[in-house]
């Protein structure tokens, strides 16, 4: 073995593998943030992708985004559906890859060729905290009938793994740190009961119709093409926008406020290693997606503040301290052994890292 494939990782292997034989994947939640970035290193994998949004919080300015950075090729490999998850029948259609006009050729156009979906990434929900409070029901609706709409039918199209967006917010109030994924508290929100209930639906469908999924137990993912707007924005996004813009920053508490900030490739590695894998006991599982460290608010404003400096882009202002947000957790941070262990996850960017690649995308769409 030459020294350099001896730090070949698992996932390094898998992208490999994946380049040289195409497969068909759906991604529900695809114009959003998470979404659009698994569509774009499955693109750029060559693979084959139907994706699934009706534009709630996604946005198509994500999808042309994707679209520039690869080639026309991979983008003819793209199917898009405008289409809704509370609608079974919109779930149902996205089953099936329907080669465009221009990925097909005449062999493939005079057969009517199709492709069933292989691997299904379900990453649409409504997401956030507070909008779930504002609006449990539509939270619920989203969240809860939307999930099991995808499981039916993804069930009985037969897909080979259906990988989905669970949350730390399963946690709860469950005061041990780091976070192992078989000790919860309980939901501190509308929006945590929703993702909660996913992880029992989809242990259901595994018991009553033998139907395996893996749940990944995202915690603080950042980067390129997550919203920086709306009241509902995430905090690294909702900092640099403020920062870039010469605006106030808050931090609700002292600052000491910590959280397991993940950025998205590691999530998109997480996401690809647990659709693949092939070992039954990894199956039927949650995960923890984390870089498995946590980092204070106020070592967050102190990177994001020095890596706009570094850019020219220079922001005197010291945070503006205000009242704790009632149903915050203290502290969270996650034990990834158990993906580590099952999945060969291994992250590879740390927190810094993660701020430097997505900073310039920050400063380019704010
Ligand atoms: N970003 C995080 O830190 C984080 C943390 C924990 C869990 N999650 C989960 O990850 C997933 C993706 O989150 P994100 O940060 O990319 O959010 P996002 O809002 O950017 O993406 C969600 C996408 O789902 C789409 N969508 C919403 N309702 C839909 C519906 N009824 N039918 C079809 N599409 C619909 C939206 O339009 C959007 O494009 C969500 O399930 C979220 O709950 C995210």
């Amino acid at each position: 073995m030459t020294e350099s494939s001896s730090q070949t990782t698992a996932y390094d292997q898998l992208k490999l593998q994946l380049c040289a034989e195409s497969h068909t994947w759906l991604v529900t939640g695809v114009a959003g943030f998470i979404g659009s970035n698994l569509l774009e290193i499955l693109l750029r994998l060559n693979q084959r992708v139907v994706g699934l949004d009706n534009f709630m919080t996604g946005h198509r300015r994500n999808l042309d985004e994707v679209r520039s950075l690869v080639t026309a090729e991979q983008w003819a490999n793209f199917q898009f559906i405008e289409g809704d998850i509370r609608e079974l029948d919109d779930c149902r259609r996205a089953m099936t890859f329907h080669p465009s006009f221009e990925s097909r050729g005449p062999e493939a156009l005079s057969a009517g060729l199709t492709f069933p979906v292989e691997y299904v990434l379900h990453q649409a929900a409504l997401g956030s905290v507070p909008r779930s409070l504002a609006d449990p029901i539509a939270t619920n609706t989203t969240n809860i009938s939307g999930f099991l709409n995808m499981l039916v039918a993804a069930r009985d199209a037969e897909v080979k793994s259906f990988t989905y967006a669970a949350s730390s917010s399963t946690y709860g109030d469950h005061p041990d740190l780091p976070k192992v994924e078989n000790r919860i508290g309980k939901p501190l929100s509308p929006y945590a009961v929703t993702k909660y209930v996913n992880e029992l639906y989809a242990d259901v469908f595994a018991r009553c119709y033998g139907f395996n999924t893996i749940g990944l137990r995202y915690f603080n993912v950042f980067g390129a093409r997550q919203d920086p707007n709306g009241a509902y924005a995430a905090v690294v996004p909702k900092w640099a926008a403020a920062m870039i813009e010469g605006h106030e920053v808050y931090i609700n508490g002292d600052g000491e406020t910590s959280r397991d900030f993940c950025y998205i490739s590691n999530a998109v590695q997480a996401n690809l290693l647990a659709a693949t894998v092939t070992d039954p006991e990894a199956k039927n599982q949650v995960y923890n997606v984390a870089l498995g460290d946590r980092t204070t608010l106020n070592d967050l404003f102190r990177f994001l503040k020095s890596s706009l400096n570094k850019r020219g882009v220079a922001y005197g202002r010291e945070p503006n301290y205000r009242d704790f947000r009632a149903g915050d957790v203290r502290h969270s941070q996650a034990d990834i052994g158990k993906a580590r262990n099952l999945l060969a996850y291994a992250p590879e960017h740390r927190l810094e890292a993660g701020i430097e690649q997505a900073m310039p995308w920050y400063i380019a769409n704010v």
